[in-house]
């Protein structure tokens, strides 16, 4: 069994135990999958190597999921010290740099999620410098994706695609991250302005006067006029898909850390308590939050990891006790649900650390399944439990 941290925080042996599942599997893992990666989400429990693509071979580097591959095991060497996931971070990062500089599938917002996991974690932890000029380099590109004069950046798809063209969405507050440590590495104000002028138009159009969200939000290239909002992955263009919220609640937290402005904390807010009030009995969301306890529908257990680690950010920011104290009680009980629920009950039957996620149902992918992101945040609020009290994630 590996060894934990001996950080100051209090063991709770429900968390060390769940880290100590997690820890079972992210290690089976390693040995699995080598230098290769998974697929974004498990077939009948297992993660299938990632698809060929474009000239990428089999278990190749592309897409948006799979810096949380190294992601976990940055947190797993945190986490224990042990060399073999330091060695298998290394190993995951180092492609992060050949992927930049190759420029390897990274036409997209996702940049953030990334090199924030890959790079910029390796570079805090270990003083990596290939690793920091390459999450330099993601960061450079991901402002080709910022729009003037609309002041955001776009989400997905080639500049000029119509479909796509001036179109974010609410998971975009996880990449801007990477803006604001290129900000804080560089001095170089279009970062941080770029963050600032994005967060704000996203509080501004895509979090609904109901304190809901829409997943996506149209703008005019042109004029920069704010148009409309749409979903991609939720159950219709105004229900509330519950990982965007999600996304909104450790989000806007995120960018409030970064910018200062309070409107954008008094959003995670407002995600958060329309997050919370629409819950079910269990405290996992179900994958679109019009969803109760009678419908039937999936749950999204990877929405409810996120909202952990965003409720632990509102938390400390809030400058109010018992605010702080109600969102932490809310993200003790909905992890809880998780360790007790959603965690594999034997870590050898399943190869993710959490089961019962919904990547996008309206297209029938990973509907009940385990996902990379999933096991990441879930593996993220264990951390939080765990590690020093002075830790501070990737983000
Ligand atoms: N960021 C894509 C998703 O949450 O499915």
């Amino acid at each position: 069994m590996t060894q934990l941290s001996t950080g100051s925080a209090p063991a709770d042996p429900t968390v060390s135990n769940a880290i100590g599942a997690a820890l079972t599997t992210v290690r089976r893992n390693i040995a699995t999958f080598g230098d290769r990666y998974p697929d974004d989400v498990t077939a009948d429990g297992r993660y299938p190597l990632r698809p060929a693509t474009d000239g990428i071979a089999e278990g190749g580097n592309w897409g948006w999921t799979t810096s949380f591959w190294p992601g976990m095991f940055w947190l797993a060497w945190e986490l224990t010290g042990d060399g073999e996931y330091l060695s298998a971070a290394r190993r995951h990062t180092t492609d992060f740099v050949r992927r930049v500089r190759e420029g390897e599938d990274i036409d997209t917002h996702d940049l953030g999620f990334l090199y924030t996991l890959s790079c910029v974690a390796g570079w805090r932890l270990t003083g990596d410098t290939a690793a920091c000029a390459a999450a330099l380099a993601a960061a450079d590109h991901l402002m080709g994706r910022f729009l003037e004069p609309a002041g955001i950046i776009q989400a997905w798809g080639d500049l000029n695609d119509p479909a796509q063209r001036g179109r974010t969405i609410i998971d975009s507050l996880m990449n801007t991250p990477l803006l604001t440590w290129a900000a804080e590495q560089t001095g170089e104000r279009r970062f941080a302005d770029a963050v600032r002028r994005h967060a704000a138009g996203l509080r501004e159009h895509i979090l609904r006067d109901d304190d809901s969200t829409f997943h996506t939000f149209y703008w005019d290239v042109a004029t920069g006029a704010p148009l409309r909002g749409a979903t991609e992955q939720g159950a219709a263009d105004r229900s509330c898909w519950a990982r965007g919220q999600a996304w909104g609640i450790y989000g806007f937290a995120l960018n409030h850390r970064a910018t200062g402005d309070s409107t954008l904390l008094d959003a995670s807010r407002r995600c958060a308590d329309y997050f919370l009030a629409h819950l079910p009995a269990d405290r996992v969301p179900y994958w679109d939050l019009v969803y109760g306890d009678d419908s039937g529908a999936p749950r999204d257990s990877s929405a409810a990891a996120i909202a952990v680690c965003g409720l632990d950010e509102l938390a400390e920011l809030v400058d109010d006790p018992a605010a702080s104290a109600h969102y932490r009680a809310a993200a003790e009980a909905i992890l809880a649900s998780l360790i007790r629920h959603y965690a594999p009950a034997d870590p050898t039957g399943s190869d993710a650390l959490l089961l019962h996620g919904v990547y996008d149902l309206p297209k029938d992918r990973g509907v009940d399944e385990g996902n990379l992101w999933g096991d990441y945040f879930y593996l993220e609020a264990l951390s939080r439990r765990t590690l020093p009290a002075d830790w501070r994630p990737y983000w």
